[in-house]
């Protein structure tokens, strides 16, 4: 079994609206896996029937090899939900929310005081375990949130949107706890609309109106959005045509002129093309290639679809 999650033929429908059309997808264990898409696009829906908390219309899921609905009660041993709209108790303590939520999962006595205080050291929460959850800072509320869905030591963490609303440098602290948790094996199944953060993803599945329009690494992503890797170039001389490679843009400047070609792999291509630049006569200035972010690829691969 090397898959954390299996999904085959997914499909909900509200009525006569299908808020997630047959969706296939597969999440490797040890991945960090991104779900993006546009506000609606079915995103949160997935999210709740691979944790068996609604019902799929059509279709199978599989959570480490256990079937959803039928076998929910074994996999949710084995996952921590964080779910997009948590809620915890804001007139407990940190400590007593974590406490609660423990007892809920049947963790007792030593064992549930070790574990959290493991985990409030862990997520930098210790000065603050007295303090009521009311009281607590948005980014401190989404680490407390974390830190439930952690007590059973879950094998696949499921988040969607953890990081909505807290600042980039509490984002980025966030993320440090999750590349640990991930190094310790743990599955990770987040949903995000920051692009920065997708970017951490090991493969990213874009989802747009219940579809899943790609999947892939970011890299493959931005390949995919461009049919390759764009490069620019710079050289002196003068350039009409280039045999072989696509010419995306051309900027003349006095003797100069700037490039824009499509490679399909850069790392193949480009040693080749500045061969065969050089072999014609052209005096190269300078070549790199282009960072295209994922924000572009997003929009571009939701506006096509
Ligand atoms: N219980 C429900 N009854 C009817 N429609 C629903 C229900 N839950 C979700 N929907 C609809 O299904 C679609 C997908 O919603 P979902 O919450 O899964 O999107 P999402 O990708 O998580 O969006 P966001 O990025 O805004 O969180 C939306 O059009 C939503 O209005
Ligand atoms: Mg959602």
């Amino acid at each position: 079994m090397e898959y954390a999650i299996e999904v085959h033929g997914l499909t909900k429908k509200f009525g006569n609206f299908k808020a997630v059309d047959n969706l296939n997808l597969k999440v490797k264990r040890g991945e960090i896996f991104g779900l993006l898409g546009p506000n609606g696009a079915g995103k949160t829906t997935t999210i709740r029937m691979i944790c068996g908390l609604m019902n799929q219309t059509e279709g199978s899921i599989k959570v480490y090899g256990y079937k959803i609905p039928e076998e929910r009660k074994e996999a949710i041993k084995i996952i921590g939900y964080m779910a997009q709209r948590f809620s915890l108790y804001e007139d407990l303590t940190v400590y007593e929310n974590m406490e609660f939520f423990g007892r809920l999962y049947g963790i007792n006595g030593i064992n549930l005081r070790e574990r959290i205080i493991e985990l409030l050291n862990f997520l930098e929460l210790n000065e603050f375990k007295d303090r009521l959850a009311g009281k607590l800072s948005g980014g401190m509320r989404q680490r407390l949130a974390l830190g439930v869905a952690l007590l059973h030591k879950p094998k696949l963490l499921i988040l969607d949107e953890p990081t909505a609303g807290v600042d980039p440098p509490i984002r980025r602290a966030f993320w440090g706890y999750l590349r640990g948790l991930n190094k310790e094996d743990v599955t990770i199944l987040i949903t995000t609309h920051y692009m920065d953060e997708a970017e951490n993803c090991d493969r990213i599945g874009l989802m747009n109106r219940g579809r899943l329009i790609a999947i892939g690494s970011p890299r493959e992503l931005k390949r995919m959005a461009f049919g390759g890797d764009l490069v620019e170039i710079k050289v002196q001389g003068r350039i009409d045509e280039l045999k072989d490679f696509r010419i995306l843009e051309k900027k003349v400047d006095g003797e100069n002129c700037s490039l824009k070609i499509l490679l399909s792999d850069a790392s193949l291509e480009l040693p080749k093309l500045l061969k065969y630049m050089d072999g014609a006569g052209l005096k190269i200035l300078c070549a790199e290639t282009i960072n295209v972010t994922l924000e572009e690829v997003f929009i571009r691969m939701v506006m096509e679809s």
